[in-house]
């Protein structure tokens, strides 16, 4: 596995690992952009990467400008050897570990703004994150020239500015998104768990528990978003100490909020667990189309 931090440096080991074998044909390229600090979750994006493409690229970054002037930049988890050692086990090809001044050179004043879907969900809450994101990602995908890049489930919202950002601006890559992977006990793999006391590790599994009795409530037929929300919201009740950020039962493509979801939805919630910030999310299935 090489590890690579310059930008050129990794496009020219790309060329040549695209190459390989004398086929005529460039050889697919998957991509996982990640933030470092790795878990089983990144595990599975990184498997569902080498299970479908030739070559496999991971990148660990952690992007200062998706995070806000209060929030968690400096103590952020950076765990870089340990997030090797587990992206070699895995087989990946390469790792860019880009610096910020790589990735920001001085004077840089170009960005990417989704209108719209970005100041929803964690949009509204963390203004500035999705700019943040969506640039630092079309930055990734240009570098890299992936065919595929594997993205979690669990950021809802991330996922449908960065699609739209591929459709909007023509990126020739597929989003492949995987499904949340969880503790046994439910919790959604994050890399911010680490923050939380055993006692808040604790109170934070009510945010599953508080999706999985809406959900349970939509399988039983219940289809009002208003019924949805008043279950998510009782359930999260009694967990006083966790304090809820957004509760939404929303249009995955667009996160606008829906009345009804019969045709299928996704249910969002943001909340913080002492000072840590955790977000989770179910889709539900449209009942017509099953
Ligand atoms: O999901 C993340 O870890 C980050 O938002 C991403 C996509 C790597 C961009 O910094």
């Amino acid at each position: 596995m090489q590890i690579i931090s310059d930008i050129s440096g990794l496009r020219a080991a790309l060329r040549t690992l695209r190459a390989v074998g004398g086929s005529p044909l460039p050889r697919s390229v998957g991509f996982v952009p990640t933030m470092g600090a790795l878990h089983a979750g990144h595990r599975s994006l990184v498997l569902a990467a080498r299970q479908g493409c030739n070559v496999v690229v991971a990148s660990i970054f952690v992007n200062p400008t998706q995070f806000g002037p209060n929030e968690d930049f400096s103590r952020y988890p950076r765990t870089l050897e340990q997030d090797c050692q587990m992206l070699e086990d895995e087989r990946v090809d390469v790792v860019f570990t880009p610096t910020a001044d790589a990735m920001y050179p001085a004077g840089a004043s170009t960005f990417v703004d989704v209108e719209g879907v970005s100041e929803r969900l964690d949009g509204a809450s963390r203004p500035g994150h999705f700019r943040g994101v969506a640039t630092v990602v079309a930055k990734l995908f240009h570098i890299v020239q992936p065919d595929f890049a594997f993205f979690g489930q669990k950021d809802a919202a991330q996922i449908a500015v960065l699609r739209k950002m591929v459709r909007d601006l023509d990126f020739p890559v597929e989003m492949v998104i995987c499904p949340t992977v969880r503790e046994p006990d439910g919790l959604a793999m994050s890399s911010r768990n680490r923050y939380l006391s055993a006692e808040e590790r604790r109170q934070a599994l009510s945010l599953f528990r508080a999706l999985q009795a809406a959900q349970t409530l939509a399988d039983h037929g219940e289809h009002r978003a208003a019924a949805l929300l008043k279950t998510m919201r009782s359930t999260l009740e009694a967990e006083p100490a966790v304090r809820v950020d957004y509760l939404a039962v929303i249009n995955p493509d667009t996160l606008l909020p829906l009345e009804n979801v019969a045709a299928g939805g996704l249910l969002a919630i943001a909340a913080y667990v002492g000072g840590t910030r955790l977000i989770d999310n179910v889709l539900l299935c449209s009942k017509t189309s099953l």
